[in-house]
């Protein structure tokens, strides 16, 4: 594949800056001299952790990328409790999560407020990590698929062919999120695939060919290789694992 595997670590609500601060000088240990050609590595701290993490990486000691796991959908303002893409941007950060499950769960961000963070991302020069992904019932039902490409469609309506290009796409089936119970490599390439072909229909080749779709779910240094040797799956989105410095530095490195 010409795409550049991409892994990101999720921290979520876990660390705080002391905390913070320990997994970031170790993992700047785990990976010291790591070729960051082969794969770009992407950290997604809490607001409260991203400092750290730019002070290490402008010191050179953390060969990696950053961003964030929200992003206000506002550009500033009176948004109580935001954060707004310029104030990351500011702090050297050049992703974003958009659209997690347990955004859409837990804080009821639909379709249009993920579209909306989506052009707030493209709005800072931030790259959107969008994520989509099935409910348990849905699997059950057969429909995950089409459920996830309708949040994929809902996600990116009325991007520019330039800015689908440029997006990362992250399945992440909610039941295998947390749960230790990763999907099949066979179940994440279908939807992986699924999700291209969607680019290719709606933005065409050099868009479909281009992004890279992310697979998320109790990924594992122990699984990661297999899912990988899936055509359509470029990288991962890792939650709790990402916490563990050698963990994650060998999901990481996971081609050598
Ligand atoms: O964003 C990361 C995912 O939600 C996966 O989390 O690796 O803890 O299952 P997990």
């Amino acid at each position: 594949t010409p795409r550049t595997p991409l892994m990101a670590g999720n921290w979520k609500m876990n660390l705080d800056w002391k905390q913070g601060l320990a997994l970031v000088e170790e993992l700047g240990d785990q990976l010291k001299g790591f070729d960051t050609d082969k794969v770009e590595t992407v950290v997604l701290p809490p607001f409260v952790d991203i400092r750290t993490v730019q002070v290490a990486v402008d010191a050179g000691k953390l060969p990696i990328a950053y961003g964030a796991q929200d992003i206000s959908a506002f550009e500033s303002g009176a948004y109580t409790g935001e954060v707004s893409g310029s104030m990351l941007k500011a702090l050297g950060a050049t992703y974003v999560a958009v659209g997690h499950s347990e955004r859409r769960q837990y804080h009821g961000e639909d379709e249009q407020v993920t579209n909306a963070k989506v052009k707030a991302a493209f709005a800072a020069g931030l790259t959107p990590i969008l994520c989509v992904g099935e409910p348990l019932e849905e699997r059950q039902a057969g429909n995950h698929v089409p459920f996830t490409l309708a949040q994929l469609s809902g996600g990116i309506e009325g991007l520019t062919a330039e800015q689908a290009g440029q997006i990362v796409i992250a399945y992440e089936p909610v039941w295998a999120i947390g749960t230790g119970e990763v999907a099949s490599a066979d179940d994440a390439q279908e939807v992986c695939h699924a999700l291209r072909e969607s680019l290719r229909e709606q933005h065409g080749d050099v868009v479909a060919d281009a992004v890279r779709v992310l697979y998320g779910g109790s990924v594992k240094s122990s699984n990661v290789v297999e899912l990988m040797g899936k055509a359509d799956v470029d990288g991962a989105l890792v939650g709790g694992a990402s916490l563990k410095a050698e963990e994650f530095a060998k999901i990481a490195g996971y081609q050598g």
